[in-house]
C-alpha cells in the first residue's frame, strides 16, 4: 500500500479488518459485530413482514435485502476473538471461545441458508422465499439459543 493511502486510513481511524482483527481493541470488535447483526436484522425483518402478509410483497426490496444479507452474513465472525470474552457490553456467551468449531458450524449454516434465500428472491417464487426465510430464522435462533445470553 502507498504511504498516502496508509496515512488516509490512519487519519480516518479505520481498523484494517483482515489480519488486524486479532489485534483490534476488544471493545471495538464487540461494537462492530453488534453493528453487523443490527444491520442483518434491519434487512431481514422486512422480508419476514412481507412473507407473513403484514406488508405488501415487493420483489425488488426482497431481492435487494437478500443481497445485502449475503454480504452482512460474512461480517460478524472475525469479531468473535477470545480477547472479547471479558468485555462487559456483550451478550455473547464465553462458550463461543471454547467451542469454536460448533460456533463456526452455526455461522456457516446461517450463511448457507441466506444464500438459498437470495436465490429464492431472484427466482421470484414467493413460496420459496417464505420457506427460505423460515430456515434463515431458525438458523439465527439456533445460534442465539446456544451462544447468546437473554
Ligand atoms: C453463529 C451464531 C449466530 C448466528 C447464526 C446469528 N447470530 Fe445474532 N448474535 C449472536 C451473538 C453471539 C450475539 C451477541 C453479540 C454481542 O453481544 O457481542 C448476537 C446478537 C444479535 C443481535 C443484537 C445486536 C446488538 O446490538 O446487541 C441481533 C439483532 C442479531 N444477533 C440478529 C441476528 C439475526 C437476524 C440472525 C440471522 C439472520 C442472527 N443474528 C444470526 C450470534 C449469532
Amino acid at each position: 500500500m502507498k504511504k498516502a493511502a496508509i496515512a488516509a486510513i490512519a487519519a480516518l481511524g479505520l481498523t484494517v479488518a483482515l489480519d488486524a482483527a486479532a489485534q483490534a481493541k476488544p471493545e471495538d470488535l464487540v461494537k462492530q459485530r453488534k453493528a453487523a447483526f443490527t444491520l442483518t436484522a434491519k434487512y431481514f425483518g422486512p422480508i419476514g413482514a412481507m412473507v407473513q402478509g403484514k406488508a405488501p410483497y415487493d420483489a425488488a426490496i426482497v431481492t435487494r435485502n437478500a443481497g445485502f444479507l449475503e454480504t452482512l452474513s460474512k461480517m460478524p465472525w472475525d469479531g468473535f476473538q477470545a480477547s472479547t470474552a471479558d468485555v462487559k457490553e456483550t451478550r455473547a456467551k464465553p462458550e463461543i471461545y471454547k467451542e469454536g468449531d460448533k460456533f463456526k458450524a452455526s455461522a456457516d449454516k446461517m450463511q448457507a441458508e441466506i444464500v438459498k434465500l437470495a436465490a429464492a428472491a431472484k427466482s421470484g417464487d414467493q413460496n420459496a422465499v417464505k420457506a427460505a426465510f423460515g430456515a434463515v430464522g431458525q438458523s439465527c435462533k439456533a445460534c442465539h439459543d446456544a451462544y447468546r445470553r437473554d
